[in-house]
């Protein structure tokens, strides 16, 4: 399968055309942004980092019944993904304060929520991707009532697959973003699952594993990533 015309280059991802016009490429780039494209910078090897952890937890997560995008990897930093038209929403699922819920919240950064927290942002740069519940997304039909529940159950289970994967190899996962699109009229499960969408901490030390190293300016950035991907 080759790349054709590039349809979206996103701020870590390109997406290219197929001859199948029912497959996507995936390019993961080294490039690394924070609040909002404002801060700016690379991460050595992050697109061969993610591109293969998102592979194996795409893998994963189908074997458990998840529906998802990924087709197959194609080498360090491509894969081959069902061409999904993405639901404008990005869905967040937490169990532990940390990031913007600590902040809005007043919690200290790892205080242990007594549920998993669902929230929906409404996937839009120029807005900076507002918080929405879900009477804004039935307002203005970012999805249907249908597929609101239908993500809401994939994110929970997702979140029930992933915390006792990631604990097994000494992280905990504190929260992370989904994304969701529609292929053949159902929803499923794509964009990626990688240290830039997700928060891990070590399990023994509470050491950041993830992206918000380059966010914070806290060092070991690309060697975090490479260890998150060994660990796994
Ligand atoms: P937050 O605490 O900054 O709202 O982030 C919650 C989770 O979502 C965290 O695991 C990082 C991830 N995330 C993204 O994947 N993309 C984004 O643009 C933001 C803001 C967060």
């Amino acid at each position: 399968m080759n790349k054709l015309e590039m349809l979206y280059e996103g701020k870590a991802k390109k997406v290219y055309k197929t001859e199948d016009e029912k497959k996507y490429i995936v390019s993961y780039k080294d490039d690394a942004t924070a609040f909002n494209g404002v801060k700016k910078g690379t991460i050595a090897e992050k697109g061969i980092v993610n591109n293969k952890m998102s592979a194996l937890l795409f893998r994963l997560l189908e074997e458990k019944g998840i529906p998802t995008h990924f087709e197959k990897l194609l080498n360090d930093r491509e894969m081959l993904v069902k061409a999904v038209k993405i639901l404008p929403l990005e869905v967040i699922v937490r169990n532990v304060a940390a990031g913007s819920l600590a902040k809005r919240l007043g919690l200290e950064e790892g205080t242990i929520l007594k549920n998993t927290v669902l929230e929906f942002c409404y996937k839009n740069d120029e807005l900076g991707d507002p918080m929405v519940n879900e009477d804004h997304i039935l307002a203005v039909e970012l999805s249907t009532k249908e597929q609101l529940e239908t993500v809401r159950q994939y994110a929970l289970k997702v979140n029930e697959i992933l915390v006792p994967f990631f604990l097994d190899r000494g992280l905990k996962l504190i929260d992370f973003k989904l994304e969701f699109g529609l292929y053949e009229g159902a929803v499923i499960l794509a964009d990626e699952i990688s240290p830039d969408t997700c928060r891990l901490w070590d399990e023994a030390t509470n050491k950041k594993m993830d992206k918000d190293r380059f966010r914070r300016d806290l060092g070991d950035v690309e060697q975090t990533y490479q260890e998150v991907l060994a660990r796994l």
